[in-house]
């Protein structure tokens, strides 16, 4: 069936997609239905009754909307309109809150770590720091797990604001004992104390911050206050691509097989989430305009810091 630029996909269409990244759909960081700019103005419209009249005309039983925060924001607002809705968390960023992980966070930290790996080479082999930085928003999940399972020296996450100064003892105190390379992560949304976060460019209506840039300035200051050569390195998108994980892969059908089953029984305002070792359902009410921030007494912040990983603090 194909009407005004939608067709019914067939499970030929979906077959295999777990095996690629992105999306077949498309997407936007920037499209609010509530808040849109008009044709060529800076105005902003309420498309809302736009967007429920064609899901109406499409004669559509459910929408399943795939996204994070800010999707699962208008996705509730939908709701509270009438619109039957699931919500499914999908995020490198792993930052909504009622779930333990969301689809594509295995994948950015994977990928984070291989890049790490990496560079422990060339930094060891000049004796450099290198100072990675990482996406994450304002939360420092991708940091930490990349952080430790690459074996980083410094992690600094947006939930701890750090002292450069400490961070620059770990590379001397390193040199004195012959490790002549330091490796430091760092999240996009960190902040240097006393600081704040670093912003590339203003967020708008229905359009977030651009954070990025935090790594230059840790680089910068460190080579100030070591007198050892830094270089920054930001992975930026390419943790938004590639092929997933096996464990995002599992995780995504997993949501997609619970969403199903939620629409089936009609239960809708929710979001599926993962409590392991079950899925469950949580209302969009208690997630949306939240974070979920990496908590300060995790086990993994813990032994971390055990195993001599400064955060800076
Ligand atoms: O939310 C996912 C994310 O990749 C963040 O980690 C990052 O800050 C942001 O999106 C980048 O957005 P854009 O692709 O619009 O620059």
């Amino acid at each position: 069936m194909s009407s005004g630029g939608s067709r019914t996909l067939t499970l030929d269409d979906v077959i295999g997609l777990e095996r690629i990244g992105g999306t077949i759909l498309g997407t936007s960081n920037q499209g609010n239905p509530f808040a849109y700019p008009a044709d060529g103005s800076s105005q902003l419209n309420d498309f809302s009754k736009d967007c429920f009249d064609k899901f109406k005309a499409l004669e559509l039983e459910a929408l399943v909307v795939v996204g994070g925060d800010g999707t699962l924001g208008i996705a509730h607002k939908f709701h509270r309109l009438g619109m039957p809705i699931v919500g499914v968390p999908k995020t490198i960023d792993n930052d909504i809150v009622g779930t333990n992980s969301t689809f594509g966070f295995d994948t950015a930290v994977s990928f984070a770590t291989e890049a790490i790996d990496r560079l422990h080479t060339t930094a060891h082999a000049h004796s450099r720091v290198i100072v990675v930085e990482v996406m994450g928003r304002h939360a420092g999940w991708i940091a930490l797990h990349a952080g430790v399972a690459g074996g980083a020296d410094a992690i600094l996450i947006p939930e701890v604001e750090f002292d450069l100064h400490r961070v620059a003892e770990v590379v001397s105190e390193r040199e004195q004992r012959g490790r002549r390379s330091t490796i430091v992560v760092v999240a996009e949304g960190a902040i240097l104390k006393g600081g704040s976060v670093i912003i590339q460019e203003e967020g708008t209506e229905g359009r977030l911050d651009r954070l990025g840039g935090i790594g230059a300035t840790v680089a910068a200051g460190l080579e100030a206050l070591t007198n050892k050569e830094a270089r920054t390195v930001v992975l930026g998108h390419l943790q938004r691509g590639g092929v997933p994980t096996s464990f995002d892969r599992v995780l995504a059908t997993r949501f997609g097989g619970k969403a199903f089953e939620l629409i089936q029984r009609r239960v809708f305002g929710v979001m599926v989430a993962n409590r392991p070792p079950n899925l469950v359902a949580v209302p969009l009410a208690d997630v949306v305009g939240k974070t979920k921030h990496v908590p300060l007494d995790l086990d993994l912040m813990h032994t971390a810091r055990g195993l001599g990983v400064s955060f800076g603090d």
